[in-house]
């Protein structure tokens, strides 16, 4: 069995932070999303691994290499633009060759990854085995209608009328008859050609489509709040490790994880927290559900429940609370008059100051 990794498209919905870079690539827990997936298809025992790559191909190889970190072998397939999930498929023919798959959405996240449904595929060989999971925003996604039993009566992609709440997550298997599908569907509406059409014309042809309902589901809906609260649900199960150093005056309380060349001055960590490679804390205090990543300066601040992107600066400002600061970012504070917020910042963002008259 193989494993085909969309890692392609251009990211939309997290903008600003994925305005420049692969959305796959957005760390959370200090992980890039696109590795536990990786990981996740390793465990199940899938080491040919084909990923798509698009317009951020430099960086996804860069991130990826040959596969062997992972443990897996890698070969990148080049899709000219996103035009779906489905021709995506389409593009990697040669590579799947005629050996079932599991097609994985580079920017899905399942927790506690696929093992499980991978060996039902193989177990019970159905011509797809799809994942649905209950959503409170179905509209955002493909939509699933079904019959007694489980049957699949209809999929529908990003339905404005749902007929269900159970959405497609972003890991379909595929025995070979998917490959007559993708050659038979026409683009969409969006210009895409969508895999849950391709799927769709399965059902229609009489071809067995299983389905599985899972839970530990998150996916980037433009949503800060699912992206923090993925990351509370990863940091929870973290294994303390203290690889850095930490200053007589500095305290570190529960779970938390202070990678290598990370440096701690009179400053509090309380977990379940990770503190990435070369950022320092200087008079600081991260709270819980916090991850800070690489090369970050933070001094005199306090910070909870948030996350950090690499070589972000923030110095005196106060308290941070329900936040994702992307790379690069400076926040500082300034004496200069007259006094004011002083704001350099990109499109898309969102910024909430507390006042003190609460408006
Ligand atoms: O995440 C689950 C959802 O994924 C499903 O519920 C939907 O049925 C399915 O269509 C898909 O919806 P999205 O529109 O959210 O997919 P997105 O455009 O975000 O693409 C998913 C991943 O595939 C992402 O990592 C980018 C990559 N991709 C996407 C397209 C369209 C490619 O590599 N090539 C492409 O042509």
């Amino acid at each position: 069995m193989k494993a085909l990794v969309l890692a392609g498209g251009s990211g939309t919905r997290l903008r600003p932070i994925t305005h420049t870079s692969a959305k796959q690539l957005v760390p959370v827990a200090n992980k890039p999303v696109l590795f536990y997936g990786l990981e996740a298809i390793r465990d199940a025992g899938i080491l040919d691994v084909g990923i798509i790559v698009g317009e951020t191909a430099a960086e996804i190889e860069n991130a990826v290499g040959d596969g062997s970190a992972f443990g897996i072998r890698v070969t990148y397939i080049q899709q000219e633009a996103p035009l779906g999930l489905a021709h995506a498929v389409l593009i990697a023919r040669d590579f799947l060759a005629d050996e079932p798959f599991v097609m994985y959405l580079g920017d899905n996240l399942i927790i506690g990854g696929v093992a499980s449904f991978v060996e039902e595929f193989r177990r019970t060989t159905p011509d797809a085995l799809i994942l649905l999971t209950k959503v409170d925003n179905p509209s955002a996604f493909g939509v699933a209608e079904l019959g007694a039993e489980g049957r699949i009566i209809r999929l529908v992609e990003k339905p404005q009328d749902p007929p269900s709440d159970l959405a497609l997550v972003g890991v379909y298997m595929f025995g070979t008859a998917v490959h007559e599908a993708v050659r038979a569907i026409k683009p969409s509406a969006r210009g895409e050609l969508e895999i849950t059409e391709a799927i769709q014309w399965l059902v229609d042809g009489g071809h067995e489509v299983a389905s599985h309902l899972v839970e530990g589901y998150w996916k980037d809906t433009g949503r800060l709040a699912d992206m923090l609260e993925t990351n509370r649900h990863l940091l929870e199960s973290i294994e303390p490790a203290i690889h850095g150093s930490v200053d007589a005056d500095s305290s570190i309380v529960g779970r938390v994880v202070i990678e290598e060349g990370a440096s701690l001055v009179r400053s509090t960590v309380r977990g379940p927290a990770i503190i990435g490679r070369g950022t320092t804390l200087v008079d600081t205090y991260v709270g819980p559900f916090t991850s800070i990543f690489h090369s970050c300066a933070i001094e005199r601040t306090e910070i909870e429940y948030s996350i950090v992107l690499e070589r972000a600066t923030i110095r005196g400002i106060g308290r941070i609370e329900d936040s994702l600061i992307g790379r690069d970012v400076e926040v500082v504070p300034s004496a200069a008059l007259p006094k004011a917020h002083r704001l350099m910042l990109g499109d898309h963002s969102r910024v909430s100051v507390a006042t003190t008259s609460g408006h």
